[in-house]
């Protein structure tokens, strides 16, 4: 083993969009969603250690450590891959915390990708998507080092898609959380029996953001804007500001507006009812960097 510690960012991501489909037997929903990372991350370094295993986490509050998904990521690698030593991983946090923008699942997806080129023998990625299923619906995707891809099912299927050229993105967090618990409550509550079918998009539909955006709808948008009237604001607010989409990010509450070119932050702030974060989509995904 000859580096002993890897630098990783966790790429966010977003829902380009997100369907919900019927509720399958073990009480989960399907859902085929169009994912998209986003150049904002959370800021990685995973070492290797003789003695240890910890989880140093500075940025944010994120709760306790066994149920963060970075350590329970790194547990799992360690189990399935007999992991010999000890690991020390740093995490700052510069995603917002339960906005819909995945940051725990690309932690867990980042550290996956980290313990990965560190090992002496490197798994394959079939089994590194094997453990991200086990740990979330995102993570399969977030443990990619594809910036766009179609998943389906619990995010365990997935087409890899071409990534779309550049564009900047607006963030909007407002000061309150959705729990995803409540957002599928609402949605079924709105549909009663009913289920959509998924759209069968394909990579040649979603191969221009002129032909995606009249595509993709987040389908928690109307029950979560029903409960949180500010989500509706935000979203008419970034059409009007200019964004050739603006979505609901999973089930919220973070909103974002993808622009053809660079929105003024202070603007948006002006207008809309939260916490306004610049950034853009991504055309590659920034490989790990072994160093030490
Ligand atoms: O994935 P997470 O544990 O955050 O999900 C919280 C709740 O949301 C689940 O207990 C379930 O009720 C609902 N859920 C669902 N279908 C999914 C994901 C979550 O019904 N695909």
């Amino acid at each position: 083993m000859s580096a002993r510690a890897a630098r990783v960012t966790a790429h966010a991501k977003i829902n380009l969009g997100l369907r919900i489909l019927a509720r399958e037997a073990g009480g989960y929903h399907g859902l085929e969603t169009v994912f998209a990372r986003i150049a904002l991350g959370d800021l990685l370094t995973v070492r290797v250690d003789t003695t240890g295993r910890s989880l140093d986490c500075a940025g944010a509050d994120v709760g306790p450590t066994e149920r963060n998904l970075a350590w329970r990521a790194a547990l799992a690698f360690a189990d399935a891959t007999g992991w010999p030593r000890g690991f020390a991983i740093e995490l700052r946090k510069c995603v917002p915390v339960g906005g819909g923008l995945g940051g725990g699942s690309a932690d867990a997806g980042a550290v996956l990708r980290a313990l990965a080129a560190l090992a002496p023998h490197a798994p394959s990625e079939e089994e590194l998507l094997r453990l991200a299923i086990s740990l979330g619906s995102d993570v399969p995707f977030l443990t990619l080092a594809s910036p766009m891809a179609l998943a389906w099912g619990r995010g365990e299927r997935m087409l890899r898609l071409s990534p779309l050229p550049e564009r900047p993105v607006a963030l909007v967090s407002p000061d309150f959380a959705v729990s995803t618990a409540d957002a599928y409550a609402w949605l079924a509550a709105s549909r009663g029996a009913w289920a959509p079918q998924p759209l069968a998009l394909d990579a040649d539909a979603l191969g221009s953001w002129e032909s995606l955006a009249p595509l993709v709808t987040n389908d928690f948008e109307v029950p979560v804007s029903l409960r949180h009237p500010e989500i509706a604001r935000i979203i008419d607010g970034l059409h009007r500001a200019g964004a050739s989409i603006a979505r609901l990010s999973g089930s919220g509450s973070t909103v974002f507006g993808i622009f053809p070119a660079p929105p003024v932050a202070e603007a948006l702030a002006r207008e809309l009812p939260g916490r306004v974060m610049l950034t853009r989509t991504l055309e590659r995904v920034t490989p790990v960097e072994l160093v030490e």
